[in-house]
């Protein structure tokens, strides 16, 4: 059988039923990760599983495998997915699009009475938006090594401290499988792009060659605090005012390597916060991104550079450590072919891209072959309530994958035959 069909209006009526689950006034979603809502949403997408007949795990980071058996019980899964949880103000689509594409394809293989050679496996990463706990990506680093267990759970709310590990507890969701001992064929992801290239293009199907690279910093200022109306101006070490010069060169720096860098500063905590004293000390991160590795790195000597000038200038005190690296990332060359192969066969309009935000798919290349899939999103708009994208285009992202995912769970017997 080639060429199957997922059902679209199923997958879009689950997307919306989980996009309840810390549906916001705008129309989006918050729904942070290890929280109670995380938890709600971790629950329908087992339940959903399960009815499904799938055998579902959980690993002590929280990751869930929902594995729906093959013909051969000793090969290693094809596995796919994304995460559950969301930005502040997410959308209906960042991450939750890959979990249920991944449920729908195993709905679609159940309907067709579609036994696999390999198992599939559906898994719903932890922490990956990095927003409440960070960085990004916890859950998948975990199983790929990159951080270990004690690193992951240990990581500090960015508001209240409490950590991923307790909270993880607390909803339900510390399992007991070991982190990351699992066999992975093969991973693919699917996702909304999240920019305005497909849309543009007028193509439904990103073929994903690979991610770039990203450096994220901690910066502390230190000034100091002082009345607002008897401090002549030329005897203060106002922190913020050093912390907004710097923001600015971080904009700036993004500018300057145009087309490609992007440049971020997203949360900024100045103390003491008081609207009559000069404010004493400015904590801020920075994210950078940029597909050449050797341009984030003189984004890098340029960021320092910047920053220290400012300091010196303004007399404030620096601390600015990088809180997070990784290079860009290549995917497997066989899988993002199985990608391109499956949307050729569908004969929908496809283009390679490079995806500009971070996946858990960029920490599972590290410990097995892996490919993206990329739908477009209206107006190229994501990390925002608005998020949207078209039923159309979900299904045929849907369709991609499940077809490159049989390309890989079958390979055993094409390649035995
Ligand atoms: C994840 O959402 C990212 O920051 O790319
Ligand atoms: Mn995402
Ligand atoms: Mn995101």
């Amino acid at each position: 059988m080639r060429n199957l069909q997922v059902n679209g209006e199923r997958l879009w009526a689950s997307l919306m039923e989980l996009a309840q689950i810390g549906a916001t006034p705008k129309g989006g979603v918050c729904r942070l990760a290890a929280s109670d809502l995380d938890g709600q949403a971790r629950r329908l997408f087992i339940r959903w599983c399960q009815e499904a007949g799938c055998d579902v795990r959980v690993d002590k980071v929280g990751n869930i495998f929902a594995r729906r058996p093959g013909r051969d019980a000793s090969l290693a899964p094809v596995m796919t997915g994304s995460h559950l949880d969301t930005q502040p103000t997410g959308g209906k689509f960042d991450g939750a699009y890959g979990v249920m594409a991944g449920l729908e394809l195993v709905r679609t293989l159940n309907d067709l009475g579609y036994e696999t050679e390999a198992p599939i496996e559906v898994v719903a990463w932890t922490n990956e938006e990095g927003s409440r706990f960070s960085p990004a990506m916890v859950g998948s680093g975990v199983f790929a090594g990159v951080f270990d267990l004690a690193e992951g759970l240990g990581r500090p709310d960015n508001l209240t401290g409490v950590t991923l590990g307790s909270e993880l507890e607390r909803i339900g969701f510390a399992g007991a499988d070991p982190v990351g001992s699992r066999p992975v064929a093969a991973y693919f992801e699917a996702h909304i792009e999240q920019g305005p290239i497909l849309e543009a293009a007028g193509k439904p199907i990103g073929v994903v060659t690979g991610a770039q690279g990203q450096r994220w910093y901690e910066i502390t200022v230190t000034g100091q605090e002082a009345h607002a109306g008897p401090t002549p101006m030329p005897r203060r070490r106002d922190a913020l005012v050093g912390a907004a010069r710097m923001i600015d060169a971080v904009n700036l720096i993004g500018h300057a390597h145009a087309p490609y860098a992007c440049a971020t500063v997203g949360f900024v905590q100045v103390s003491p916060n008081s609207r009559n004293t000069i404010p004493g000390r400015v904590f801020f991160t920075v994210d950078f991104r940029h597909p050449d590795d050797a341009v984030l790195s003189a984004m890098d000597d340029e960021l320092r550079r910047a920053c220290e000038a400012v300091a010196v200038e303004i007399g404030l005190d620096l601390d600015l450590k990088e809180f997070w690296y990784f290079p860009p990332t290549q995917f497997d060359a066989d899988l993002v072919g199985a990608v391109r192969g499956a949307a050729e066969a569908q004969g929908y309009p496809h283009q390679d891209i490079i995806s500009g935000a971070g996946h858990d798919a960029v920490y599972l290349a590290r410990v097995a072959p892996t490919a993206m899939i990329f739908v477009p999103c209206v107006g190229g708009i994501s990390h925002n309530e608005i998020e949207d994208a078209k039923p159309e285009d979900l299904t045929a992202g849907c369709n991609v994958l499940l077809n490159a995912v049989l390309d890989r769970a079958n390979a055993v017997t094409s390649e035995r035959s």
